[in-house]
């Protein structure tokens, strides 16, 4: 059967189902991703641990399933948990377990044989499960984080949860890495979202982009908790202040604590991200589930279902603001034939094609300038037009009177009739530009059903003295778009049925009524990674 929808460089198992990742972590030098996983099935169900190892998160070796479901802590499912590097550098794993009741529990889990740097068998401690919901709380008990050793020298874990309807993040604590007590207090919860699934509990640098160890505590740190919040499906974030006298998180002045309105690690189709510290790099690496948009019948005909980002190194924002993400440089091992052009005017209404890359598998990257008499253009953006989704979903990307939309048109077809459009557009609001970022998926594919609604956020740039780049990473069935230099991060998946394989083209488009400069564009066409 024709696959033109399985990708050349994103992560993905042979077949069948895949969503969040799990685990993942280097170990000896070998880079480990775990993942939920259903041996039998494109669609959800029976989840075990799916298990690959890679030297460069590129390339993957794939394993058994590192746990199965086999005990009855986990009969139902061994679901989300994470990594955590014990004192003695060896590996254990916290997951949750579903029991024939659909209880939720935690469960512990180490390597068979520590000295084998791939680690394929894992053991289940006989002491699992080692954590157990409040009765009411049974099916809202999941997914705990990388545990972090305090300067007591007491491990720190959270567990995902909803507790009296909001959002919490439970903290467990440990002598032993096995006897937890849940902390009276959580570590944090808002009342602005329910259920948190993945909880993501990490430490930043204020003043650099190196990562740092999950468990590091020193000034000139912030912390940021993510979470996964169910009822919205995404992926919300804050930055803030962690207490580790009191064990409390706080978010600082200015970041918003609601999974509607919140900053997001991505705009787009994007969930359950888990990050760890890469200390053969000394960087945060995060990665997160890409799940279809097709229909379930879809994913039986193609036989399986989910993609993992492309992994993004993650750093606060010198201004701290938000979180910075961008491509782990280790994509650049698949560029091929660069592509480059400077200093080209882009008429209103014009489109210039990026020709000899491969429109199926490239890397571009964009730098636009907008001149000053340009920018005096733009539209009014009323001041209670507040929702970058909506107004992307409203206006999209043709033709508009206006700054723009321009940006790029990838896996389009010959003629232009199917295409996914990455786009900014720039708005006046209350003597202020704004810069939307956008992707308009209504045309992305003419013959199959699929969810059509576009994608935006504001970008944190100012276009007076700022050049707006755009960078697009395109693998056939999925666009993963970051503005600005990786301050907002839009992924999509797309189905083209005309823009396959050597029939995908790439053009660089204005649709607004103004002029804009492309200051530098390079693309690459990219090789196929090895996944086997
Ligand atoms: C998130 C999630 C987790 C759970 C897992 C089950 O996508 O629902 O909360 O552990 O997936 O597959």
């Amino acid at each position: 059967m024709a696959q033109p929808y399985r990708t050349a460089y994103h992560f993905q198992p042979l077949k069948n189902w895949m969503n969040d990742p799990n685990g993942p972590m280097i170990y000896k030098g070998i880079y480990h991703l775990f993942y939920q996983y259903n041996p039998g099935s494109a669609l959800w169900g029976n989840l075990h641990w799916g298990h690959s190892t890679s030297t460069d998160l590129i390339n993957w070796t794939i394993h058994p399933p590192a746990l199965l479901p086999s005990d009855p802590y986990d009969i139902n499912g061994c679901w989300s948990g994470s990594a955590t590097i014990l004192q003695d550098g060896t590996p254990a794993m916290l997951y949750t377990g579903r029991d024939s009741q659909d209880t939720q529990l935690q469960n512990l889990a180490v390597p068979k044989d520590p000295s084998d740097p791939y680690l394929v068998e894992w053991i289940k401690s006989p002491s699992n499960p080692i954590m157990t919901p409040n009765e009411e709380e049974k099916e809202l008990f999941r997914d705990p984080s990388t545990a972090w050793l305090g300067p007591d020298g007491i491990w720190r874990v959270i567990v995902g949860n909803e507790r009296e309807h909001n959002g919490t993040a439970l903290l467990y604590k440990s002598k032993n890495f096995i006897h937890w007590t849940e902390t009276e207090r959580p570590l944090h919860w808002s009342n602005e979202s329910t259920m948190w699934e993945c909880p993501d509990f990490f430490p930043v640098s204020i003043d650099s982009e190196k990562g740092l160890d999950t468990a590091v505590i020193f000034p000139g740190i912030k912390h940021v908790l993510k979470n996964s919040a169910i009822r919205s499906w995404v992926d919300y974030y804050t930055i803030g202040t962690y207490d580790h006298h009191n064990d409390i998180y706080t978010p600082d002045e200015g970041f918003v604590d609601n999974e509607y309105s919140g900053l997001r690690l991505d705009y787009g189709r994007y969930y359950a991200a888990k990050s760890f510290f890469d200390s053969a790099k000394n960087r945060r690496i995060i990665i997160a589930w890409v799940n279809e948009s097709t229909s379930p019948e879809i994913d039986i005909i193609k036989g399986w279902s989910g993609l993992q980002t492309f992994p993004r190194e993650i750093w606060l924002d010198r201004a701290g603001k938000q979180l910075v993400q961008w491509p782990i440089e280790e994509i650049e091992t698949l560029r091929l034939n660069q592509v480059e052009i400077q200093n080209i005017t882009l008429e209103a209404g014009s489109k210039r094609e990026i020709s000899s890359v491969t429109g199926a598998q490239a890397d571009v990257e964009i730098s636009f300038s907008i001149p000053l008499a340009v920018l005096e253009q733009a539209e009014v953006l009323e001041s209670n037009s507040t929702n970058p989704q909506e107004i992307a979903n409203q206006s999209g990307s043709s033709t508009n009177t206006g700054v723009g939309p321009f940006g790029l048109l990838v896996l389009a077809s010959n003629n232009i009739e199917e295409y996914t459009a990455v786009f900014f557009r720039i708005f006046k609001q209350n003597d202020k530009f704004v810069v939307l970022m956008g992707c308009d998926q209504k045309r992305s594919s003419l013959g199959l059903e699929y969810d059509k609604t576009n994608y935006g956020a504001f970008l944190d740039i100012d276009p007076v003295t700022e050049k707006l780049s755009l960078r697009t990473l395109i693998d056939h069935s999925i666009v993963e778009s970051f503005g600005g230099g990786g301050k907002a991060c839009i992924t999509t998946r797309a189905y083209p049925t005309l823009a396959i394989n050597d029939n995908a083209h790439i053009f660089v488009f204005n649709n607004g009524s103004q002029h804009v400069e492309v200051s530098s564009l390079n693309a690459w066409s990219l090789k196929q990674a090895q996944i086997n």
